[in-house]
């Protein structure tokens, strides 16, 4: 069948342009494949065109003993284009089927992408299910900066899964790009003894035959990049707040002495977080501390942040005010980053400025007094420039110096104003630096264009603090 497009441009002369539509075409009424990539430069392999995935219902089994991994993932595609074939992010494991609405689907792969030729092509807008069979040992990817990230295997089996910005792809086949977001079902199985944890809620914990299978709900929508399906022999804790959020935590015994008094104070810090940002996004909590001293970062994974070994206050603030800034308002490019950062960061500031540390002015002028070649000026925090250089210091530290900035400029009840605003407005979804100057603008009626061209996004030291 033809699509009304199509159809005047078949009776066209065949020049270069109406030939190409028609090659298209004859992948079957006007289909076209789907892009394979989502046309970030900082990661260009990251994330596919021509689709949004609705749920992930990812089934994984893992045995510690021989890092095998088995999955079924379950993807929940609804395409926005008449697609002939499309592209998944998938990196290493071995691909045994993909099936479309339960018919076998053609598959190749080259570098990270699973290409899909379903046996017939898909309609716009009407949702098909994609169930991808795969097993193998997953391989962590290298980032630009050198850092793991992905499914980071340790030596004694125990697996650290942290994805951001590209792991994703080293366990399950996805749309990796923060662009799109989707709600998962994990439920992952491991020997008895072993725990394994995800996003959202524990739905369900059953042994059978010397497995035990974990079933995971994130029922918010969640880029890739914060997935996790940690394993380890970790020692357990299930409360609930007093304002009802249930909170799992799952600690590394080695960490669990010190990792204790610092978990104990999550639902202070969600609570004083909520205060100052508004009401918590998402419904779980908690913590997963692994031993993984090699891995050498925390990340903010949706509902349950993971950190390589036991945090400070400090990194708990941090990965806590992710949740609203990063995990609930995600960013749509990665040259973005600060988004992120520079709110966790200006978090931890806001933190220890209530307990006794530095205020966040005095934070701001420390930070200013370092010399000119100091890396912190080394690139603005709004332009890292490249995928290697969005976890150094300028978007972090110059992020946190934006923010106050903006503070000392439109005063205190404007600019939690616009932080409230800009976690309320765009909750569960995206937002763009663009979209937060304009925001920053609109609330405090101020022309802030000077504030965020030099602090934002100027090059060097700015002349005057
Ligand atoms: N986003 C993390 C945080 O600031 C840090 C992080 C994640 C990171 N992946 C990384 C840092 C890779 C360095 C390298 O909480
Ligand atoms: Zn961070």
């Amino acid at each position: 069948m033809l699509s009304k497009i199509s159809r005047p441009l078949l009776a066209l002369v065949a020049t270069p342009v109406v030939a190409a539509l028609l090659v298209g075409a004859s992948q079957g009424g006007g289909a076209t494949p789907g892009s394979a990539t989502a046309g970030d430069p900082y990661f260009p392999a990251s994330g596919n065109g021509g689709y949004h995935v609705v749920h992930y219902g990812l089934d994984l089994g893992y045995t510690p003993e021989t890092k095998q991994l088995q999955g079924a993932a379950d993807l929940t595609v609804t395409p926005t284009q008449r697609l002939g074939s499309f592209y998944l992010d998938f990196s290493g494991m071995t691909v045994d089927s993909v099936r479309v609405d339960g018919r076998r689907a053609e598959f190749s792969r080259s570098g990270t992408e699973l290409k899909v030729t379903p046996q017939r092509s898909l309609d716009r807008g009407r949702k098909v299910h994609v169930v991808v069979t795969y097993s193998g040992v997953p391989e962590n990817v290298v980032d630009p900066d050198g850092s793991a990230d992905g499914w980071i295997i340790q030596p004694d089996g125990s697996v650290f899964v942290a994805n951001e910005p590209q792991g994703a792809m080293t366990w399950f086949p996805s749309n990796s790009h923060p662009k799109d977001k989707s709600t998962y079902d994990v439920a992952i199985t491991v020997p008895n003894g072993w725990t394994a944890v995800s996003n959202g809620r524990l739905r369900d914990q059953r042994s059978h035959y010397g497995k035990t299978t974990f079933s995971w709900r994130e029922s918010q929508p969640m880029a890739a990049y914060l997935s996790t399906a940690s394993i380890g022999k970790f020692q357990t804790e299930q409360y609930v707040t007093a304002g009802g959020l249930p909170v799992y935590n799952a600690v590394a015994p080695s960490q669990a002495a010190e990792a204790g008094p610092v978990l104990a104070q999550l639902p202070a810090v969600i609570d004083w977080e909520s205060r100052l940002f508004g009401r918590y996004p998402f419904d779980a909590a908690g913590s997963i501390v692994a031993d993984a001293p090699d891995v050498g970062y925390a990340l903010e994974t949706q509902t349950r942040p993971i950190y390589d070994r036991a945090p400070d206050i400090g990194t708990l603030v941090h990965e806590t005010a992710h949740q609203w800034f990063g995990d609930s308002v995600t960013l749509t490019k990665w040259q973005d980053i600060w988004l992120n950062e520079g709110f966790a960061t200006y978090a931890e500031w806001l933190w220890s400025a209530e307990h006794g540390g530095l205020t966040t002015a005095q934070q701001f002028a420390a930070d200013y007094a370092l010399p000119a070649t100091d890396s912190l000026w080394s690139f603005p925090a709004g332009d890292p420039g490249d995928g290697g250089h969005i976890f150094a210091k300028p978007p972090y530290e110059r992020g946190a110096m934006v923010l106050e900035k903006l503070r000392q400029t439109v005063g205190d009840r404007a600019f939690f104003t616009i932080l409230r605003t800009w976690a309320s407005e765009n909750r569960h979804g995206h937002g763009t630096s663009a979209e937060f100057i304009a925001l920053s603008k609109k609330i405090s009626h101020k022309n802030l264009d000077a504030l965020f061209t030099t602090w934002l996004y100027g090059k060097g030291k700015p002349a005057t603090p």
